[in-house]
């Protein structure tokens, strides 16, 4: 069998988004895999986001399969990592890792990580052959559209909670804005940079990234992706980030961060789906309390194996899929 790695390109999305849904609906069970994910979209939006981290691999001329990496400064991870259902087991993703593991040398990424199955050896060996180690449970939680839509009843809603929407700041600044959530996430974790999804959201609509603050200090961000054609799907918020800067009031603007999100999916009557690891343990837990209900749980690996920013002062919402 002839295994060739090369970039994804724009013509293979079509495709690529097939054998993406195909590969996790079979895995998972579903009796129309084509369905799954519904509306949402995890191939084109990342491609779109990075094209040079996203790659391809041709078995016999034909696209077999794709991955996708992503930078978050000193942080990296990847996914969906997707194979065609007729050539599981025979090496394709074990050499769609090796671009990926390129990727994380060339950015200098000090911690790489990666969700999957819990429940399944063969995922788990992969990783753990490229150096990822299991540690604690990802669970990815929903809450139903929460509340009344405050943001249109209310227009001033946003004011009263000192959040901002980064579609909503002024080209010139929002250099000014990014750096001020860099300034944050680097407390969260050394060099942990978001930038390059808060930058997609913008660039191509997907949803909203919301600053939350504290007089004139940041205190929280969220990167959502909401609706049809971005990583939420339709009826739905995604957030792919969000923390609250550490200290001691960390769980309390924690809460705020949540709220923001809650106000932004209220005002569309959309659902909220967040990922939290158990590290996180206290974000968890407020999580559960807010209403929050684990819809699936996976695990993370880490390279090294160590925690990252997932301990029990993180409070931290991403799920690295
Ligand atoms: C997961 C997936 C990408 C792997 O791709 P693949 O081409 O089947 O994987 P490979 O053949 O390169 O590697 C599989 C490895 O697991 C090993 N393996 C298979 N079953 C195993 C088991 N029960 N226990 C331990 N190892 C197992 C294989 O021997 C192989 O290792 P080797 O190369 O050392 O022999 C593919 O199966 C897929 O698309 N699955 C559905 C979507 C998915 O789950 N994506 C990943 C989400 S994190």
């Amino acid at each position: 069998m002839n295994i060739a790695v090369r970039p994804l390109r724009e013509h293979d999305l079509g495709e690529a988004d097939r054998i993406f849904r195909v590969a996790f609906g079979t895995f998972i069970g579903m009796p129309d895999p084509t369905t799954f994910a519904g509306d949402s979209d995890w191939i084109a939006t990342r491609w779109r986001t990075d094209p040079s981290a996203a790659f391809a691999a041709d078995v016999d001329g034909q696209l077999a399969g794709s991955v996708f990496a992503t930078n978050w400064g000193s942080v990296g991870f990847f996914g969906p990592l997707t194979v065609r259902r007729d050539l599981w087991n025979r090496g394709v993703g074990r050499r769609l890792l090796e671009p990926v593991m390129e990727c994380f040398t060339r950015w200098g990424t000090r911690h790489a990580g990666l969700y999957t199955f819990a429940e399944s050896p063969k995922h788990v060996a992969l990783y753990q052959r490229f150096g990822f180690y299991p540690r604690f449970l990802t669970a990815i939680m929903m809450k139903a559209a929460p509340g009344a839509a405050v943001d249109a009843a209310t227009p001033d809603a946003n004011a009263d909670l000192r959040a901002t929407r980064f579609s909503e700041v002024a080209a010139d600044d929002q250099g000014h804005y990014l750096a001020a959530v860099r300034e944050l996430t680097d407390e969260v974790f050394a060099g942990l940079d978001v930038s390059v999804d808060i930058r997609a959201v913008a660039a191509q609509r997907l949803g909203d990234t919301l600053l939350v603050w504290d007089d004139s200090e940041l205190v929280g961000v969220a990167v959502c992706h909401a609706g049809a054609g971005t990583e939420a799907g339709s009826g739905a918020c995604y957030v792919k980030f969000a923390a609250a800067r550490p200290g001691a009031d960390a769980g309390a603007r924690f809460e705020r961060v949540l709220d923001a999100v809650e106000r932004y999916a209220g005002a569309r009557s959309t659902s909220v789906a967040l990922g939290i690891n158990l590290g996180r343990e206290d974000a968890y837990r407020r999580a559960l309390a807010r209403g929050y209900a684990t819809a699936i749980q996976g695990v993370a690996m880490h390279r090294p194996n160590a925690h990252g920013f997932d301990h029990p002062d993180a409070y931290v919402v991403a799920d690295w899929r």
